[in-house]
């Protein structure tokens, strides 16, 4: 136990797949944890957190939604940290704004103003996304290595439709302004695709490629193969939490991988895993990209090799049933 012990924080959405880790791994370091999660009534989104080390004496579960307006007042009050990880994510909404846009940006802003009401409050860790940063209408030629100060064009998300993307390149230039405007110390935390073994009972968004490329799916449906393991993202929220000379933005990409690569080491790793026999890498950008580690690695973070989280990933969800 280290860091922090005595020191109050609070994760937002902590029953998802990212947050869980999250809390996870702040008790282990000794923090106390005021966690949201919707509904603290559905054993689903709660057993797991309760069952975690330290639970029982550290961790406090509020009821809070992203939509109702001071919903996250109680959640907030006392806290040191702030970790707002909280926002949808599913790739096949049928009212975008309704379901996506909302809850990111003014669910994001809810928590910021709650966040402005309390002094206690020293640092907030955003969850934003390599989504925000990606689509800037920059080439993604071999030769260009992406950046933190690279940002979505919100014009581009929507003229493709991209709304989950939308969604996280409005709430983080929204969280930007507020918090310049009312002089709260924010850092944001730039994932892609996060992989990784699961705590929740249940399977995430961005897991569920997995189970249709075993029962069957040619192909991922994604077209950027770049991965981070979930136990790296928690971990490197806290340490920009920890450490105070964190500032700004931060890619989190452990390792661009080639689909027919994906599942060549999958094949080898799980030989009885049914997996399609041709894989083609046929998006122009899939082998094309690379991604700066320098900012996330001089916060003190490793990144786990690839190898190790996809096959904790399977072994993962074939433990879960899920297969
Ligand atoms: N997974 C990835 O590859 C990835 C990559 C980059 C960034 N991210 C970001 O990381 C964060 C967590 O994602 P995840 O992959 O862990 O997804 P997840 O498991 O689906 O977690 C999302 C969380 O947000 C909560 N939430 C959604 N709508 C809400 C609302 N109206 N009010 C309160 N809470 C709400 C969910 O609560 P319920 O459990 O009640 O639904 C859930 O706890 C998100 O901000 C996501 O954009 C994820």
């Amino acid at each position: 136990m280290s860091g922090g012990v005595e020191k109050v924080v609070c994760v937002t959405g902590a029953s998802g797949y990212i947050a869980s880790w999250l809390v996870k791994l702040l008790l282990q370091r000794g923090y106390t944890v005021n966690a949201s999660v919707r509904d603290p009534n559905d054993p689903k989104k709660t057993e797991h957190l309760l069952m975690l080390d330290g639970a029982k004496e550290r961790l406090h579960l509020f009821k809070a939604d992203l939509l109702e307006e001071g919903s996250f007042d109680s959640l907030v009050d006392g806290c040191e940290g702030v970790f707002h990880t909280a926002s949808p994510v599913d790739f096949s909404a049928n009212d975008p704004q309704a379901e996506l846009i909302e809850p990111a940006v003014k669910g994001t802003l809810n928590v910021l103003r709650s966040c402005a009401k309390f002094s206690s409050v020293k640092r907030v860790v955003l969850t934003s996304s390599m989504a925000a940063v990606i689509y800037s209408g920059k080439p993604l030629t071999p030769d260009v290595v992406v950046d933190e100060t690279w940002i979505s064009d919100p014009a581009i998300c929507e003229k493709s439709k991209l709304w989950y993307v939308l969604s996280k390149t409005l709430a983080e230039k929204a969280a930007w302004e507020f918090s310049k405007e009312n002089g709260i110390d924010m850092v944001a935390m730039l994932p892609w695709w996060v992989t990784g073994p699961l705590l929740q009972p249940t399977l995430n968004a961005t897991l569920e490629p997995f189970l249709k490329l075993v029962k069957g799916a040619e192909s991922l449906p994604f077209i950027y193969p770049a991965w981070v393991d979930v136990r790296d993202v928690a971990n490197a929220h806290i340490l920009a939490f920890e450490n105070p000379s964190a500032s700004g933005r931060y890619c989190l990409v452990g390792r661009v991988l080639q689909f027919s690569e994906f599942v060549k080491l999958i094949r080898d790793l799980f030989p009885d895993i049914n997996l399609p026999e041709k894989c083609g890498d046929d998006h122009p950008f899939a082998s094309s990209c690379k991604v700066s580690r320098e900012r996330a690695e001089g916060l003190g973070l490793n990144f786990t090799p690839v190898e190790e989280t996809l096959k904790d990933t399977f072994e993962s969800l074939r433990a879960r049933n899920f297969f």
